[in-house]
């Protein structure tokens, strides 16, 4: 792990795959994203809404990717390249493209995630199937955890049920951690009021605190666990225990509640522990006089969380910024709370107008974020001053982080000795050998695109070439040629 190379409330306007390049290595405990869906459709802001003006497209063509990322692929993630080949035979090369921009910043995101780090990657049905075997390649199918489905809408008819098939109402959550240790905080949510009616069906009189019967008894028997419970019904017809420690009234005016082998149970806690229920009011009699224990309901956590989440309404009202693809606060809430702490980094590479930023800030996280469209600076300004009041100001960059946890590494040219004796005097451009005075290092990934020095990113090109190729990528060179 190492520290983040960038300030908290950082957000970037740029392609995100420069930026996630020059991150450190496992220096973020939470990345959230919502990438465009592959819903081969245009999205665009409402004019007069808060985020007008914002828009991105969503339909995929090679063109849209670099072909060289789809090649260095094969060498980092076989199973990735092998899923997106998968996908290109059943789906075509709109889909094949989609995921060859998906894999290589998923990778990078693997990279800069912490080992206690957690990912949720936000999807739908177009492509969710192929993502979860991309993520299943990069972060590993252990790391999985759960697949949340997310309600986003009410039942609708839309066009699509016209064509005979059923309502698309819900998004797929993904949701990966990095290693055998994640940060995870358990979320409870509040009981289905049909359970509630069900199970805590007793109100106590004086306080008006709903609560449900509790069994005292247990099938194995442990500890003090065998012992009789003395109890007496009352001229008001309550049933009370004795408390007396000597048990000193007179035996026959006593009911002795027995448990043991002969009724195959025990009771479930020590005598003594039951005397301090009784003391404490929490014991109430059934007719036959036997104990049960008061569980009251505004005691209890809730529910834990499941993976079927139906409470969470759209972004709505005053929160409605306009901006197309919107999430709502309560989804980031929920994430965030579950999968950092107070402090943590959090990341959205995609991050739209802003809605994780705004839930980090609330939750106290430290935060960054990335977006091809400027809006979501300025969105994330607005939206974040309505809430404190004043405002200071996200950092707005343009320029991807230069990595600081490689150490110093050598200087770059050292390394043309090596790489000569790799390539066996061959130029990666033109493919025509030349002697070693001819040949120059070039940075694969330029270094303005966040390339670094890491030997992994250097080749070597003939002198002609590299002054050709320039600050681009090689498959930007070779499409030019
Ligand atoms: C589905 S929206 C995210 C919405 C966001 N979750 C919110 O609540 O506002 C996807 C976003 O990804 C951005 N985007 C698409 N390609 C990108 C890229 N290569 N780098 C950075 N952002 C990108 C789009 O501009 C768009 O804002």
């Amino acid at each position: 792990m190492s520290a983040p190379n960038f300030a908290s409330e950082s957000i970037w306007t740029g392609d995100n795959l420069a930026v996630l390049r020059g991150i450190n290595s496992g220096c973020v405990d939470l990345i959230y994203l919502d990438p465009p869906f592959n819903s081969n459709r245009l999205y665009e802001a409402p004019i007069g809404s808060k985020a007008a003006g914002a828009s991105f497209k969503d339909a995929w063509t090679l063109d849209d990717v670099d072909v060289y990322e789809h090649g260095e692929l094969a060498d980092r993630n076989p199973a990735a390249y092998s899923v997106i080949e998968a996908a290109r035979q059943s789906h075509g090369k709109g889909m094949q493209s989609y995921l060859i921009f998906m894999a290589v910043r998923l990778l990078e995101m693997q990279r800069i995630l912490k080992s206690t780090g957690s990912i949720y990657l936000h999807c739908d049905t177009t492509a969710g199937h192929y993502l979860k075997l991309l993520m299943d390649s990069v972060f590993g199918a252990a790391n999985f955890k759960t697949s949340i489905a997310w309600k986003r809408s009410v039942a609708h008819s839309d066009t699509k049920q016209g064509r005979k098939q059923h309502g698309r109402i819900q998004d797929t959550l993904l949701f990966y951690v990095a290693g055998a240790r994640w940060t995870w905080n358990p979320v409870y949510v509040d009981y289905d009021p049909e359970y509630v009616d069900g199970f805590y069906r007793h109100t106590e009189t004086e306080t008006g605190r709903r609560y449900r019967k509790g069994d005292l008894t247990a099938a194995k028997p442990g500890g003090d666990t065998l012992y009789d419970w003395r109890v007496k019904r009352r001229k008001d017809g309550d049933w009370v225990a004795d408390l007396e420690d000597e048990w000193m009234a007179p035996r026959d005016e006593w009911e002795y509640l027995g448990v043991g082998p002969y009724r195959n149970r025990y009771w479930a806690y020590s005598k003594t522990k039951m005397r301090e229920f009784a003391h404490q009011g929490r014991l109430v009699y059934a007719s036959t006089g036997m104990p049960n224990y008061k569980r009251y309901l505004d005691e209890m956590p809730g529910v834990p969380l499941q993976d079927l989440w139906t409470d969470i309404p759209v972004a709505l009202g005053k929160e409605r910024t306009g901006y197309p693809t919107q999430k709502p606060l309560a989804l980031l809430d929920r994430i965030i709370r579950a999968s950092s702490n107070e402090g943590d980094m959090v990341l959205d590479p995609f991050c739209g107008c802003a809605t994780t930023l705004v839930a980090a800030d609330r939750l106290r996280r430290k935060w960054a974020g990335i977006d091809l469209s400027a809006l979501a600076v300025k969105l994330v300004d607005d939206r974040i001053a309505e809430d404190r009041g004043l405002w200071g100001g996200a950092t707005a960059l343009t320029q991807p982080p230069k990595r600081t946890d490689l150490g110093t590494l050598p200087n770059y040219r050292t390394h043309r000795h090596r790489l000569y004796g790799e390539q066996e005097g061959v130029c990666v451009g033109c493919e025509t050998h030349f002697p070693f005075r001819v040949m120059e290092v070039d940075h694969i990934l330029p270094r303005s695109r966040g390339g670094t020095d890491h030997p992994d990113n250097l080749q070597l090109l003939c002198s002609g070439c590299n002054r050709s190729k320039a600050g681009r990528t090689m498959a930007e060179w070779r499409a030019a040629q």
